[in-house]
């Protein structure tokens, strides 16, 4: 057992190594020393807890923490990089069913029963909005996981009238809410069941009026909320250090959220409140046309003649496994005194970073990575681009029709380029279900196959 004073320097010790953990993040090089502090942070947080005064049964605590500690470690060893996003997703709804419960809890905890006058009143309000952002967040990121998952289509569903209906639903949460305070003991559980379904339906459809496209920025949204919702929990429960890793999580994830949606050029709003004035005024544009394919004696052969070469990876490279080989065609590349670059759109493949993750781990040097924005006016002067398992990412309709689902998102232009090499295993449609024109574009060849198979192919060429 450890003093109160110990547990409050404890966890204000364990709140600043969780600052510097988001601060260790931020950068590639001192990544996994933000990753180490966190760690250490939580596990001084659990601690502390755990060893608080008051706190009984800790067995069953430590049992607990055990067997879950050992589920955590299996399903994140067996989990693919590609399905990390999933991973994330049912992990928030987690977080959400955990303030749902908190809430139920603390507001049967006879030990509350007792408080008086506003005191009373403002414990009854954290505990109605702590479970309905529980709730919200909890269906919103089992929907979100379903759709990651493709379990569920990722088509937006937007019916007539769905705003209203969201707001007609909050404004009875909002009476809910006022007659819930009004009640004693645990007489208001009727409308705090009625609120969770309600909050559980609205977290249903406001991910479910979202697009596959702007998928990544739900689930950092999520994030956002699930953080939220562990704050709303250590009001409930007293626990300052609660209370700031939820706010941490909160507003990292809320300024995650804008950096991505200013990324895809979608509107933050728009994008919290269910895909607000996304709707197309009309149908996407049909493609149609004739796709030239080109075999790897043919790509070896335009990359020996190139001066300059793009490579534009995307969740096909991921899925494939091709940066080995990858990294290897450009060394052999820069070894004949060719310039290579990899242009980096920042949601190719399927989490934040998840391209440059992948580079680092087969050696690519940083300083050959670009972001989209710094390539983006040297592809007119480029030879070669190779498209490596990319789709959504280089499709010029985002540009040029309004009515595309994925409309406005900024892409890689590289059809400004002399010769486009799209390595892909058939002409299947990306993640957001549109097809891309720049397949039948004059300048773009196909190579069909497996990126991995296809880039070891081209390396035996060169
Ligand atoms: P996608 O548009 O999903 O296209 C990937 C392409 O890779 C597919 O068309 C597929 O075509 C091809 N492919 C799959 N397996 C392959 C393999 N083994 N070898 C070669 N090609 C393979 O990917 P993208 O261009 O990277 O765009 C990302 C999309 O995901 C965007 O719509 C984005 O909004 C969304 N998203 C992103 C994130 C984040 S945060 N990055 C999160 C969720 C969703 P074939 O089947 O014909 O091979």
């Amino acid at each position: 057992m450890i003093s109160a004073q110990i547990q409050t320097a404890s966890y204000l010790f364990a709140s600043i190594l969780f600052i510097l953990s988001l601060g260790g993040l931020s950068s590639q090089t001192s990544a996994k020393r933000g990753v180490l502090y966190g760690i250490v942070g939580m596990a001084i947080a659990i601690l502390s807890t755990v060893l608080g005064e008051g706190v009984e049964g800790q067995i069953y605590i430590v049992t607990a923490i055990a067997i879950a500690s050992v589920i955590g470690i299996l399903v994140a060893r067996k989990v693919e990089m590609t399905n990390m996003p999933q991973l994330v997703a049912i992990l928030h709804s987690f977080v959400g069913l955990a303030a749902v419960l908190v809430g139920f809890g603390s507001y049967l905890d006879p030990a509350t029963h007792n408080i008086q006058g506003a005191e009373h009143t403002i414990h009854l309000v954290e505990v109605f909005i702590g479970v309905f952002i529980g709730a919200i967040t909890f269906t919103g990121s089992i929907v979100a996981w379903g759709k990651l998952e493709g379990t569920i289509r990722s088509k937006p569903l937007l019916y007539p009238g769905r705003h209203l209906v969201n707001i007609l639903l909050l404004i009875v949460c909002i009476v809910l809410c006022v007659m819930f305070t009004q009640m004693h003991g645990i007489d208001g559980m009727l409308y705090l069941y009625i609120m969770t379904a309600i909050a559980c339906f609205i977290g249903v459809m406001l991910v479910m009026a979202i697009g596959g496209a702007d998928m990544p920025v739900v689930v950092s949204m999520l994030n956002s909320y699930s953080g939220w919702a562990a704050a709303a929990a250590g009001f409930m429960l007293g626990n300052d250090l609660l209370i700031v890793t939820g706010a941490l999580v909160g507003s990292s994830g809320a300024i995650l959220s804008i950096i991505m949606c200013e990324a895809m050029n979608r509107s933050f709003f728009s994008v919290i409140f269910g895909g607000f004035g996304n709707a197309p005024a009309g149908a996407a544009r049909e493609v149609t046309g004739e796709a030239v394919a080109i075999l790897h004696d043919g790509v070896g052969q335009l990359l020996k003649d190139a001066n300059s070469v793009v490579i534009v990876p995307g969740y096909g490279m991921a899925v494939a496994k091709a940066q080995y080989p990858v990294y290897e065609m450009v060394e052999k590349l820069k070894k004949d005194g060719k310039e290579v670059r990899f242009g980096i759109h920042p949601v190719a493949g399927r989490l934040p970073g998840h391209m440059n993750v992948l580079l680092a781990e087969a050696n690519v040097p940083y300083d050959i990575v670009m972001e989209m924005d710094e390539i983006n006016d040297d592809l007119s002067d480029t030879d070669v681009v190779l498209v490596i398992g990319a789709n959504d990412i280089v499709n010029p309709s985002a540009l040029d029709d309004p009515n595309s689902p994925i409309a406005g998102m900024p892409v890689l232009e590289v059809w400004n380029a002399k010769n486009v090499i799209v390595m892909k295993r058939s002409m299947a449609t990306g993640y957001a279900g549109v097809q891309n024109p720049l397949f039948f574009k004059d300048n773009t060849q196909m190579l069909y196959g497996d990126a991995k198979d296809s880039v070891a192919k081209i390396n035996a060429v060169l």
